[in-house]
């Protein structure tokens, strides 16, 4: 079996979460892991008239029997890992690489009192970026595992896995618009790195993209457009982890392209097709989907050269259209 990767495809936020939650649902995963930054990215998660927005914790939790696993790339924050950990009641299906790097109060500090960071930059002030340039030793005992040894068994007992990338493309240190960027890569490369599976082991790259694409803090943004505009179209977003406004802009065909080629993805998922024309809100079938949408995704797939096969209508895990074969 190989292991499927869901990434970000613009500035994050693109709702990977959401894609991650309906994957493992629908294919009952043996295990989702994840990869990325740390507690910075937050994934948005809606099922069963519940909504959790997860910062440590794979999305994957709403497939019951999963193995959720935190790979050594990433930061934790044990306070948050423990408060998700309790709300969701999945202790018992948490797994912690033991090489993980723990964020302190002193990297918070920092993050949030250094002018260059939260002003120029716009951080989240979660620590990450300073935790990442100083990294420690992890203690969370009831949770350690080798979470590669985990991973690569599972694959080799033909078990289904996710692994869940966090942040987007154009916030990667290296490919993003640097300085505005995260504190490391965000393609789907570094996320099978994060949880230790070589690029052979690998199946799908599931591209996420929004129909119209965001940006928290600051750096380039083409095709922007006003805070009016994003009003008047009834499209505003907040965020997950710190609740600043996003910034909103309209579908940018070239940068998807580039940003799909250097994730060598698969497949796109696309969310959001519900703002673009509120008639497709919850729709689970391609022939209910107005033609705006149809075009649409025509257009997008064409800018992209990659299929569109998921392409999310609402926020909960079951709006979806699947066009998997
Ligand atoms: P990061 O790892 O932080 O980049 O987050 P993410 O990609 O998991 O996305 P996040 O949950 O932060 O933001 C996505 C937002 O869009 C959330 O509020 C979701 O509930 C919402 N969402 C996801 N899919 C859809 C959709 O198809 N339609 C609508 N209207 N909202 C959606
Ligand atoms: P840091 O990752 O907190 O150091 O922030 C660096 C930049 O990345 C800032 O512009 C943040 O807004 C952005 N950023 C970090 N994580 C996320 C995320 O999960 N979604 C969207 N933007 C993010
Ligand atoms: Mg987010």
């Amino acid at each position: 079996m190989k292991a499927m990767i869901v990434v970000g495809g613009f500035w994050g936020d693109e709702g990977k979460g959401k894609i991650v939650a309906y994957l493992a649902q629908k294919e009952r995963v043996a295990i989702v892991a994840r990869g990325g930054v740390g507690p910075n990215a937050g994934h948005t998660v809606a099922a069963g008239g519940e909504k959790h927005g997860v910062r440590m914790i794979p999305s994957g939790y709403v497939c019951r029997d999963a193995r959720l696993l935190i790979g050594a790339g990433v930061l934790v924050n044990p306070e948050i890992l423990m408060n998700e950990v309790n709300m969701l009641g999945v202790g018992n299906r948490v797994g912690v690489d033991e090489r993980c790097s723990v964020i302190e109060e002193r990297h918070i500090t920092y993050d949030k009192e250094n002018t260059f960071m939260s002003s120029k930059i716009g951080t989240t002030g979660t620590g990450c970026g300073p935790a990442n340039a100083d990294r420690d030793i992890a203690s969370l005992k009831p949770f350690l595992t080798d979470v590669p040894v985990e991973v690569n068994e599972a694959l080799d007992k033909n078990r289904s896995v996710v692994l869940e990338g966090t942040q987007g493309f154009g916030i990667s240190l290296y490919y993003g618009s640097y300085p505005y960027v995260t504190s490391k890569d965000t393609t789907a490369s570094q996320i099978a790195a994060d949880v230790g599976i070589g690029p052979t082991r690998v199946g799908d790259v599931i591209i996420v993209f929004k129909a119209f694409p965001t940006r928290v803090g600051a750096g380039p943004f083409e095709t922007e457009m006003s805070e009016e505009e994003a009003k008047k179209l009834g499209i505003e977003e907040y965020g997950t982890v710190t609740g600043r406004k996003r910034r909103i802009g309209r579908w940018d065909g070239k940068f998807a392209r580039y940003s799909a080629m250097l994730n060598g993805a698969t497949q796109c998922a696309i969310t959001g097709l519900d703002k673009l024309d509120p008639s497709c809100n919850g729709v689970k079938e391609y022939d209910k989907l107005s033609e705006k949408v149809k075009n649409f995704v025509k257009q997008a797939e064409k800018d992209v050269g990659v299929a569109f096969t998921l392409l999310s209508t609402g926020p909960d895990v079951l709006e979806i259209v699947d066009l998997r074969g």
